[in-house]
């Protein structure tokens, strides 16, 4: 069977190779320093050996509950931000029918997400699409108190226990939390939902290979086994350490460090399959919030091609040159579409006609790859085989461990996002929360 590949030929316009193999050692001893658990971070690391920690047991009590709440509701609306929706909305839009809200007879809940932001007019829209819905909520969130999740929390559950009662209402609430500590664990056991323990020892962001992922993509009927499968192969594979070119973890942390040496500081992730848009949203997280830190990091953005291409290609082909991309290719689509023939052929396709739009998409990637590089753009290529559980599982833990190797090489911890409470201290200030009192003078003295 294959797996991910990497491929790195197209960089080497840009870098020596005594650029990457620089990280020989350093990259050996990152891989040493996770396993052995002595870097920096090393209380967040339970996500390392996930795919093997997830028992039969726990993937069928998932599995259970999934098909539980498929049996009550038409709409399950998973509630979180971050890391707590980022990594199932990737699989779940990666692996649906691009129109599935609009499907018929669907065998299996819409699965909606709702806590990833504020705006009235999203969750006044949500609460009115709901109103003549049979719907069910998972709420996760670490930490039990983070703001946006416990506000759509706050208004979902009101909505439910007037609808089913309170009773009615726990059957239809999934809690996904903090083992022991948090608001949201406390309120669980106050209220008697079933709960989903998140390991202490995984941060938000490293979580989808845990029920904060698993539940959902279960939901929308995906087979989580094979994507903790394909988890589990590239885990085998990256724990290669001995040559820096036989580990795609390892190389992949490596280049990408040396294109920023070399003033490379914004990655850009490519992808030519609109299912993938989420992915690259979650990888943003991943990389942003795992590398920004002591104003250092490579600044993670993303493309959807061919779309961005009449938009952001400009830019991308001749814009200032501190940029490279990172290429998810996918060799093998779902579905064969063949171009028709027209017998006007005012638009001159013609030439196309009896080709398949796969092979024309590829055309299109082959083509912009080698004008990219004409361009002064460096390109590491990814390639999965196809778009299933299996290869997301692997792509999520290749992007996992080589975040982790490529923010040791940086020489930051990974595992923590200290900047993120800034906007939150500054917002409760000036929201009157208690205790930010002396913050919020200060504040109403800049605004
Ligand atoms: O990666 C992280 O830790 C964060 O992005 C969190 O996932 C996000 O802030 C949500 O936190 P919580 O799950 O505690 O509500």
């Amino acid at each position: 069977m294959e797996n991910l590949k990497i491929n790195i030929s197209k960089t080497s316009n840009f870098l020596l190779q005594s650029d990457i193999n620089k990280y020989q050692t350093a990259v050996a001893n990152h891989h040493e320093a996770l396993a052995k658990k002595t870097g920096a971070g090393n209380d967040f690391l339970g996500w390392l050996t996930l795919p093997e920690d997830l028992t039969p047991q726990m993937l069928q009590d998932i599995q259970d509950t999934a098909n539980e709440l498929k049996t009550k509701a038409e709409v399950v609306v998973v509630i979180g931000i971050g890391g707590s929706y980022l990594g199932s909305k990737a699989v779940i839009d990666a692996l649906s029918h691009h129109f599935s809200h609009l499907q018929k007879d669907k065998a299996n809940p819409l699965v909606v997400f709702a806590g990833q932001n504020i705006c009235a007019d999203y969750h006044a829209d949500l609460l009115e699409m709901l109103k003549d819905r049979e719907y069910a909520i998972i709420v996760i969130s670490k930490s039990g108190t983070t703001t946006e999740p416990a506000i759509a929390f706050r208004l979902l559950k009101q909505d439910l226990e007037l609808r089913y009662g309170r009773e009615g209402a726990r059957g239809r609430i999934i809690a996904i939390t903090d083992p022991v500590g948090g608001a949201l664990r406390k309120m669980a056991t106050n209220e008697g939902y079933k709960t989903f323990s998140i390991p202490s020892d995984v941060g938000g962001r490293y979580s989808v290979l845990t029920a904060v992922g698993l539940l959902p993509i279960a939901v929308a009927g995906f087979d989580i086994k094979s994507l903790v499968e394909g988890a589990k192969v590239m885990k085998k594979i990256s724990d290669k350490t001995a040559s820096l070119y036989d580990n795609p973890v390892s190389i992949y942390a490596a280049v990408r460090n040396a294109l920023y040496k070399r003033g490379r500081n914004i990655e850009i992730l490519v992808s030519y399959h609109p299912r993938l848009q989420y992915i690259a949203e979650w990888w943003k997280q991943l990389y942003g919030e795992s590398e920004g830190k002591g104003n250092q990091g490579i600044f993670p953005a993303s493309v959807g091609f061919t779309c961005d291409l009449h938009s952001m290609g400009q830019w991308i082909q001749d814009g200032e040159r501190t940029i490279f991309e990172t290429v998810l290719t996918v060799k093998d689509t779902k579905h064969r579409v063949e171009i028709p023939l027209d017998k006007d052929n005012l638009d001159k396709m013609n030439y196309l006609a009896g080709r398949s739009l796969q092979e024309v998409n590829q055309m299109a990637e082959k083509g912009t790859l080698l004008a990219h590089i004409e361009g002064g753009v460096p390109n590491i290529a990814i390639e999965i085989p196809e778009i299933n559980e299996y290869y997301l599982g692997q792509l999520i833990y290749f992007f996992e461990k080589a975040c982790a190797i490529s923010g040791y090489i940086l020489g930051v911890n990974p595992f923590d996002q200290p900047g993120v409470e800034a906007y939150k201290n500054n917002m409760f200030a000036l929201l009157g929360k208690e205790g930010y009192e002396q913050l919020a003078e200060s504040l109403k003295a800049k605004l």
